[in-house]
Parts: structure tokens; sequence; C-alpha cells
């Protein structure tokens, strides 16, 4: 079969999650990419130029881009997704959308409610955090029944890079209108993802929500937008409208606590707990080097108390993802080309993506009010 041709649109200035793409489409096999775009004029082409990206047409215009690709990954900030989606699907593209899917759940389903009438065109969210090596260890610990009955979720994560509100400027992330919410929308999101792809068969879909947000830096520098690539500092400052630092928790069907915390101003401990009956898993990058996770079986301990023994993750995984780079989007991105080839159907698709959304709205509308939801969220009812 032909190679897909992709594009990619929003090529960055504050993270530039574009050239995870760039790294990600360049070890998938069965694909070119062949174009990139920004709406701002020069910055596609500084964008290469920075990252030295080769081989590539940094387009000036959307139409010109639309002419060159099959497949576009859509990289902008979140308030663009659904629209750019639409517009990709308008134009006979498959498409896949960074994270979060949209910035609430109206806005996101304006965009799955397109792709069912472009039935023929794959859509795809990225959830890419799945890929990581703890995460498939966890899999392959939680389907062998080992930990029995599981009863708590406790996720701690988030990055540090915009502790420093003098040399971080306001980006789209720090507002409302562009992000939707703060922390949940930068870090949350793959959180839930994480826990519903390994346990939601098991646990069933969430029924209570409760959330707390806080705002730390509450104004930062606006950016200058006179240059091109947009990363330096304007005169003024302007007030920031969404959270740094949120947890969240919700309680599933069968009774199992799911308890998040994350910020984006701090960023040192990463830990991701599943309890059961019977035993533990533990990611914690504080007590377990890269390659290891803690694992209480109580099966092999005498008394109550947990006592953890550190496993290696399993040889065939860390060779699976030896070539993967840090944030694993080859996996999401070879998933999006190979359902591109096949005509398989995603599992990381829109209704994902929305019913994702659908939870931090509940977990942002429960830390706004003080009150508590009370809903049963069923991917399979998001129509
Ligand atoms: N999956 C992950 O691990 C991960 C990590 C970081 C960021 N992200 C997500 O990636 C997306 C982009 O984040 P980023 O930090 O790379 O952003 P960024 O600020 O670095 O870049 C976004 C780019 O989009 C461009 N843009 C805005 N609107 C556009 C439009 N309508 N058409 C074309 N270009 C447009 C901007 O000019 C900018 O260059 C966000 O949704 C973010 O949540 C995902």
């Amino acid at each position: 079969m032909e190679k897909v041709r992709v594009g990619i649109i929003g090529t960055g200035f504050t993270i530039g999650i574009a050239n995870a793409h760039v790294q990600g489409y360049q070890r998938v096999p069965g694909c070119e990419l062949v174009a990139m775009y920004d709406k701002i004029p020069g910055r596609a082409a500084k964008f290469m130029e920075k990252f030295k990206i080769e081989g590539l047409k940094a387009c000036e215009s959307l139409e010109e881009f639309y002419s060159m690709v099959d497949a576009v990954s859509v990289c902008t900030p979140n308030n663009e997704h659904a629209n750019l989606a639409i517009d990709a699907m308008n134009h006979g593209k498959h498409v896949i959308v960074e994270k979060p899917f949209s910035t609430s759940y109206e806005e996101g389903l304006r965009a799955l409610n397109a792709s069912k009438e472009h039935s023929e065109l794959v859509c795809m969210t990225v959830f890419n955090y799945r890929e990581q090596v703890e995460v498939q260890q966890m899999k392959r610990i939680i389907d062998s029944g080992i930990l029995g009955k599981i009863i708590s979720v406790r996720h701690i994560g988030g990055g540090g890079r915009m502790w420093d509100g003098e040399h971080v400027f306001l980006e789209w992330r720090m507002q409302e209108k562009t992000s939707g919410t703060g922390a949940m929308a930068d870090f949350g999101v793959h959180m839930l993802d994480l826990t519903d792809y390994l346990l939601h068969d098991i646990i069933g879909d969430y029924v209570q929500f409760n959330g707390m947000t806080s705002t730390l830096v509450k104004e930062r520098y606006v950016i200058n937008e006179k240059d091109v690539m947009g990363d330096k500092k304007g005169d003024e400052k302007a007030p920031v409208t969404n959270d740094d630092i949120a947890t969240f928790s919700a309680l599933s069907e069968s009774g199992c606590l799911c308890t998040f915390e994350t910020g984006r101003l701090v960023g040192s401990m990463s830990m991701f707990e599943i309890a059961g009956d019977q035993g533990i898993v533990l990611r914690n990058n504080t007590l377990y080097p890269a390659g290891k996770m803690g694992l209480f079986d109580r099966s092999k301990t005498k008394g109550p108390f947990p006592s953890f023994e550190t496993i290696d993750i399993d040889a065939d995984i860390m060779e699976s993802r030896k070539n993967s780079g840090l944030l694993g989007h080859d996996g999401v991105l070879g998933e999006f080309i190979d359902c591109i080839q096949t005509g398989k159907k995603p599992v990381r698709d829109f209704r994902h993506g929305l019913y994702i959304q659908k939870l931090i709205d509940n977990f942002s509308s429960a830390a706004k009010t003080g009150q508590t939801v009370y809903e049963k969220v069923s991917e399979s009812e998001i129509q």
C-alpha cells in the first residue's frame, strides 16, 4: 500500500509538541511526513529550522497544506482542536488531535458528530502515556489477576516548567478560553486515560466526582506577539485565568476510589499506585530507577503489612519500546497510520477523547462549585 502522506497543523512556540509528532512519524512505517502549517506566518519555517527538520514543506496556507496530505496531526492550543478537526474532515483528511480533545464537552461533541458523517476517516486523540513501559507492565500485572479486587488508585504527577512566573509568560495554556481547565487539561487527562485503559473493565464507570484547584502564579507577562516565534516577553502583565494545581477524585461503580493530584509548578515526584485486596503495583520515580517498579504480592508476604519487592519491567516490554521517544508518540501515531492503512477501528477515537473531556468537566464543575457531582458517566453512552 502507498505511504500515507502526513502533515502537522500547529508547529509551536511554548512546548512545541509538534516535534514529538515529527520524531514519532519518522519511526512509524507506512507514512511520510510531508508538510507543516502554522497560522502565524513564517513560524512553521522557523520551527523547522530550530529543530533541524528537513525535507518537508512549510506551508503558508491551509489550502496548500491540505493539497499535500492524506492525514493530519493537530498540535494547536486546546480550543482549536475541534474546529481544525472538523475542517480537516471536511477536506477528506484523517485526523489525530492532541490531548485534551477539547476545552468542554459541548465543543468536543461538534467534532464527534462531524466524525460520524465521515465514517470513512480515521479520527483519534493523542493519549500517548499508554505507551510507557511502566504502564504496559502494570497492565500485565493487573490482567494476571494477582492484585485481587481493585480497591484504590492513587496518581501524582505533573510538570514543573511553569514555576517561574518571571520567565514563563502568559501562554494560551494559562487562559481558560484557550486551554479550558489548567493542570487537569495538561496532565489530568493522561491520568484519567491511563486509569481507564488499565482498569475500566474491572472497576466500571465513575459515579461520583470531586475536585479542588488553585492558581498560585496569578499574573504573568504577556507574550510579545511581534516576534515570529512568540517566545519573547511583552511589557505588561495580565491575569492567569485558570489553575496551575489540582486535586480530583472519583468513585467507580465497583467502589474503587481513584485520587489524582497534578500541578504545573512542581514536578519532582511521579507516583502511580494501583491497589487490590491481594496486592499493590507501584510506579514511583523517587523509589525505583528506570526499568524497575514495586510489587506487593500478599500471597508471598507474612503478616498484614505490605512489603514491596523491586521488580524488573519484563524484557519484551523494554525491547518493544526501546526506540520510543520520551513521550511515546510513535505508539499512538503508529496506531493512527495502521488504522488508515488496514481499516481497523482505533481505540483512542474521538468518542474516547470526548469521554475523558466529560470526566474533566465534572471534576472542574465540582472544583468551581464545591459540590460533589453525582453522575454515572459511560463512554458507551456518549452519542
Ligand atoms: N501528548 C502530550 O504529551 C502533550 C505534551 C505537550 C502538549 N500537548 C498538547 O499539544 C497541543 C499543543 O501544545 P504545545 O505546547 O505544543 O503548543 P505551542 O504553544 O508550542 O504551539 C501551538 C502552535 O499552534 C499554532 N496555532 C494556534 N492556532 C492555530 C490554528 N488555528 N492553525 C494553525 N496553527 C495554530 C500556534 O501559532 C503555535 O505555534 C496542546 O493541545 C497541548 O495540550 C500534548
